[in-house]
């Protein structure tokens, strides 16, 4: 495949500094080799710059409104290019940028006239408006915007909302009352690290890949480092404990190679700052790595389509 690496330095959305680093840093954790040694083409299109924006003030209660603005102006325009030419990969930054990377791909989506579907690999819903976050921070509000919601003022129009039965999320333990409450009457599929303990990641994976296939759907993933326990991942801001396991994790990215579905992703919110001697880049390189293609004996697997 075409890899097309696409540095989001986004900063803006939250208050805790430091994710502007992460492009670097999985460049620095080997991320091109890994891919390149499975055969991929890989293209890095370097870090890239939001659209201009009038500098925010530092004491607003939404943090870098404007900021998260340029960036979902930016990233929106290349990840829909991007598209067009291979599997568009954006190396984060915090979550804020899923608001242009998942926008743009269902752009691109609409216009192939196949539907959009989003994997969303979290610890967290980020399912708030402008208007409901209590923290501020517009990484929180990205899965509400990609669907269509309103409240996002000065926000570029969402064109091709996201459809709530063509969202899965997995890994949840920190959902907001506000965050519940809105998601209540959606048909978002959303597994909880209970649903995991109890049954494994496998089974509803794989029923989400069979709903995506069936649709001749694309799929964007969105890897929050936070969906990973903070034992095995410690370079984020958010760390809520009792997340997927290192296997766990790894097992999702192999389904999804085997799948043969997957059209575009995210790995965001590593903060380098907070990592020890690189561990948590070099996991989400790995993960990235098993997502496509890398495992340890070849075998026979199902096959999608
Ligand atoms: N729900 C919390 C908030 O709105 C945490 C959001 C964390 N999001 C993330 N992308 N890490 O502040
Ligand atoms: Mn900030
Ligand atoms: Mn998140
Ligand atoms: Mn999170």
């Amino acid at each position: 495949q075409n890899c097309i690496l696409i540095g989001a330095p986004v900063d803006s959305g939250k208050r805790r500094n430091g994710c502007l680093m992460g492009p670097d840093a999985y460049r620095t954790a080997g991320l091109i080799d890994a891919l390149a040694d499975l055969g991929h083409h890989v293209e890095d299109l370097g870090n890239q710059a939001p659209c201009p924006f009038v500098p925010d003030q530092p004491d607003a209660k939404l943090h870098a409104l404007n900021e998260t603005i340029g960036w979902t102006k930016s990233l929106a325009e290349i990840a829909e290019t991007a598209m067009a030419r291979g599997l568009p990969i954006f190396l984060g930054g915090d979550h804020a940028l899923a608001m242009g990377s998942v926008t743009g791909v269902a752009n691109y989506a609409a216009s192939q006239g196949r539907p959009q579907f989003v994997l969303w690999l979290d610890a967290h819903s980020d399912f708030h408006t402008p208007v409901t976050t209590d923290s501020g921070n517009l990484h929180g509000t990205p899965v509400n915007y990609f669907t269509g919601g309103t409240d996002f003022e000065g926000f570029p129009t969402v064109q091709n909302p996201v459809p709530y039965h063509q969202i899965c999320m997995m890994g949840l333990r920190s959902v907001d009352t506000a965050e519940r409450t809105a998601m209540q009457h959606t048909e978002i599929q959303r597994y909880d690290m209970r649903d995991i303990d109890e049954n494994g990641i496998s089974a509803p994976l794989n029923r989400f890949l069979e709903a995506v296939n069936a649709a001749n759907g694309m799929l964007h993933v969105s890897w929050d480092v936070d969906f990973l326990d903070p034992a095995a991942a410690p370079a984020v801001g958010t760390t809520v404990p009792g997340g997927a396991t290192v296997r766990e994790a790894h097992l999702v990215g192999e389904i999804l190679h085997d799948s043969g579905l997957v059209t575009s992703m995210d790995l965001v919110e590593l903060n380098p700052f907070l990592d020890e001697r690189g561990r948590t880049a070099h996991l989400m390189v790995d993960l990235c790595a098993s997502t496509l293609g890398r495992r340890v004996f070849d075998r026979v697997t199902r096959s999608f389509s």
